[in-house]
């Protein structure tokens, strides 16, 4: 049998693949464009939040929203570790990030515009990446699978943080509340958006469910999102902007709009309100950190040459 239908058929039958095992380019290409994406949402999606580092209302806020935005360090880490398995280079990779050459996640590309935004970044974006990442630990390869286990147990934490952010707030004045239905109104349609293009657009899910990199389709994680997330919503008291949203008896699941296609397709190609400043914010914190990869490089060095003495 040929390495291509050996390998097809490993994967069909739940085979996990390691970085030494033979893979057809085409699958070490899809994983490091996705691992890459992956890894580049989450090193960015630390500017959002951690805008509100400074402005927490209490020390407690402060010290949770510190730990979260350190944990999404921590998770970029991974995913370029899991990318590095397979012959990238996590310094090329930052370039392709900085030079727009490589997407992240739509969704970082809108501004927090209050401090309800950390709450509802917790429930809605983070609640959204579970939904998209807990399958991802089945993944067939595994150093990418291995990642997401720990990356989803540190994401539950995020989610359920947001969440008892807005039982407070809504538990709080009008004001409150008002502040999380806005906060709400605003983010809702970005995070249907996170699954990306309805899957008769999606160019790569097909190959990618074949090769089990993808274990559900951009349709199905998106209406297990909002299935999930309407009763959360009633349990808060909100109200999600969705005058479609109703549910359907037959099917079994929530009937809902669609989010605007346009939108997203202008914000994966860099016309989002945040991209330029996202982007350049990078860059700078890129060139600012070259000392220390330069020390860095230059002591690896010295104690190489210790060694070898
Ligand atoms: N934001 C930016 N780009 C997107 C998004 C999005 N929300 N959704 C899809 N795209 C891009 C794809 O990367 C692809 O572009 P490319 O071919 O140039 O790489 C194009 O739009 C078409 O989409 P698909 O063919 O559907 O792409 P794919 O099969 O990769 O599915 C998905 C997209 C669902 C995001 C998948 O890559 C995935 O599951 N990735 C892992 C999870 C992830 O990256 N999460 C990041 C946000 S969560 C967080 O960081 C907290």
């Amino acid at each position: 049998m040929d390495l291509e239908a050996e390998f097809e058929r490993a994967v069909a039958a739940e085979r996990r693949v390691e970085p030494r095992d033979w893979m057809p380019d085409g699958y070490r290409r899809t994983l490091i464009r996705q691992i890459a994406q992956h890894a580049h949402s989450e090193i960015i999606g630390m500017q959002p939040e951690g805008n509100w580092i400074s402005r927490a209302p209490s020390l407690r806020r402060k010290a949770i929203l510190l730990a979260k935005v350190q944990d999404e360090a921590g998770h970029g880490l991974y995913l370029y570790a899991a990318a590095e398995t397979l012959g990238a280079d996590r310094g090329e990779l930052t370039d392709k990030l900085i030079d727009g050459k490589q997407k992240y996640s739509s969704i970082f590309n809108y501004p927090t515009l209050s401090y309800a935004d950390v709450g509802v970044i917790g429930w809605l974006v983070d609640g959204a990446a579970i939904c998209n990442q807990v399958p991802l630990c089945r993944t067939s390869y595994g150093p990418y699978a291995r990642a997401m286990i720990r990356i989803c147990k540190e994401e539950s934490f995020h989610q359920r943080q947001g969440y008892e952010l807005l039982m407070t707030m809504m538990s709080g004045t009008d004001a409150q509340r008002a502040m999380v239905q806005e906060s709400v109104d605003r983010w809702w349609w970005p995070s249907l958006m996170m699954f990306g293009p309805p899957d008769a657009e999606s160019a790569n899910t097909e190959r990618s469910m074949a090769w089990r990199i993808k274990r559900n389709t951009n349709d199905e994680l998106r209406q297990k999102f909002v299935d999930m997330t309407v009763p959360q919503a009633e349990k808060l008291g909100v109200t999600l902007p969705d005058p479609e949203l109703r549910w359907n008896a037959e099917r079994g699941h929530y009937d809902f709009g669609q989010p605007d296609w346009r939108e997203f397709w202008q914000v994966v190609g860099g016309n989002g309100p945040c991209n330029a400043q996202r982007l350049a914010h990078r860059r700078k914190a890129h060139e600012d950190g070259e000392w220390v990869r330069q020390a860095a490089a230059a002591h690896a060095a010295k104690q190489a040459g210790r060694r070898e003495e």
